[in-house]
């Protein structure tokens, strides 16, 4: 049986890293990190995440700062509290919640926060760095992020002679993790729905992390014995055990017999969820770091 990772055990651990960091800054140079959370309309499961996102931001000890627009908000009107929200000296991180409603065009909303401040990491000049391997220089995308502190704390800094495979090649979040475990010697492959045969691929990798969005694809013989699993997928399934018109969240990873194969793997709910939060956070006050001059730490 695999060693199960506790997302929210190493995320709570972020988190204190966190608020040390937050209040050193502030003793050392009067500096209180400030959060601006941006969401627009009316989904339930966004506005559940923003609250968590704000609500974080506060125990952290940052300046927090959530802006709630009407779903008829105009371009123009988002637009004009981005630029608002990039001028104000108190806010070191933007985030606008995605997905907008569908008559906004998200992608220059996105492009148009400084890239200093753009705690999400998708604006084109963080990409462009992470690309480029300069990991000092720029914020990493939070998923990504986080599922990395799961690879350090299994298989530390450097993974070289490691083949790692990752199931998935979105902006969001396939390509960037691709970059990172490349960024760290890794043999890096990024497989897709267009990959021949992808369970051999799988098969291959010491490292297998999914990110599909297809529930419980993965299945144990698609493991590699003593792999580490990273299972980035959320998906809801029915669950008439539950009860009738139920449904539970699953991974993209069978679970269960992915743990009789696997070294180490992260559950879902529970793995690579928490850390989302935390290494927002974590990206909040590199930025109030850099912003003050200071060496930012590392998380
Ligand atoms: N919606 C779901 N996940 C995310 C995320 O990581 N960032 C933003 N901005 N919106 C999201």
């Amino acid at each position: 049986m695999a060693t199960v990772i506790d997302g929210k055990e190493v995320a709570g651990s972020v988190i204190e890293a966190v608020k040390t960091a937050s209040e050193l800054l502030q003793k050392e140079t009067g500096v209180q990190t400030g959060l601006a959370v941006v969401i627009v309309g009316n989904d339930p499961a966004s506005h559940a995440y923003v609250s968590s996102k704000s609500k974080m931001a506060k125990e952290c000890g940052f300046t927090s700062v959530q802006h709630t627009l009407p779903e008829e908000t105009t371009q123009e009107e988002l637009a004009a509290l981005v630029q608002t929200l990039n001028a104000d000296p108190s806010l070191h991180g933007i985030l606008v919640q995605l997905p907008l409603p569908k008559h906004l065009n998200s992608e220059p909303i996105i492009q148009s926060v400084l890239p200093e401040k753009d705690v999400d990491g998708l604006h084109v000049v963080n990409a462009g760095k992470l690309a480029t391997g300069d990991l000092e220089g720029g914020l990493v995308s939070c998923t990504p992020a986080g599922s990395m502190v799961f690879v350090r704390r299994v298989h530390g800094e450097d993974l070289s002679g490691l083949n790692a495979v990752v199931i998935g090649r979105s902006t969001l979040f396939g390509k960037p993790m691709g970059q990172l475990l490349l960024a760290a010697n890794a043999t890096v492959t990024i497989a897709h729905s267009r990959t021949k045969d992808l369970a051999s691929v799988c098969r291959n990798a010491d490292i297998l992390v999914a990110a599909v969005g297809r529930a419980e694809m993965v299945k144990a013989d698609w493991v590699k014995p003593g792999a580490t699993v990273i299972d980035v997928g959320i998906n809801r399934i029915a669950a008439p055990e539950k009860g009738e018109g139920k449904s539970r969240m699953v991974g993209d990873v069978a679970f269960a017999e992915c743990a009789d194969v696997a070294g180490v793997i992260t559950p879902v709910p529970g793995g690579v969820g928490p850390m989302t939060i935390a290494m927002l956070m974590a990206n909040t006050v590199i930025a109030a770091y850099r912003k003050a001059g200071r060496k930012a730490p590392k998380f």
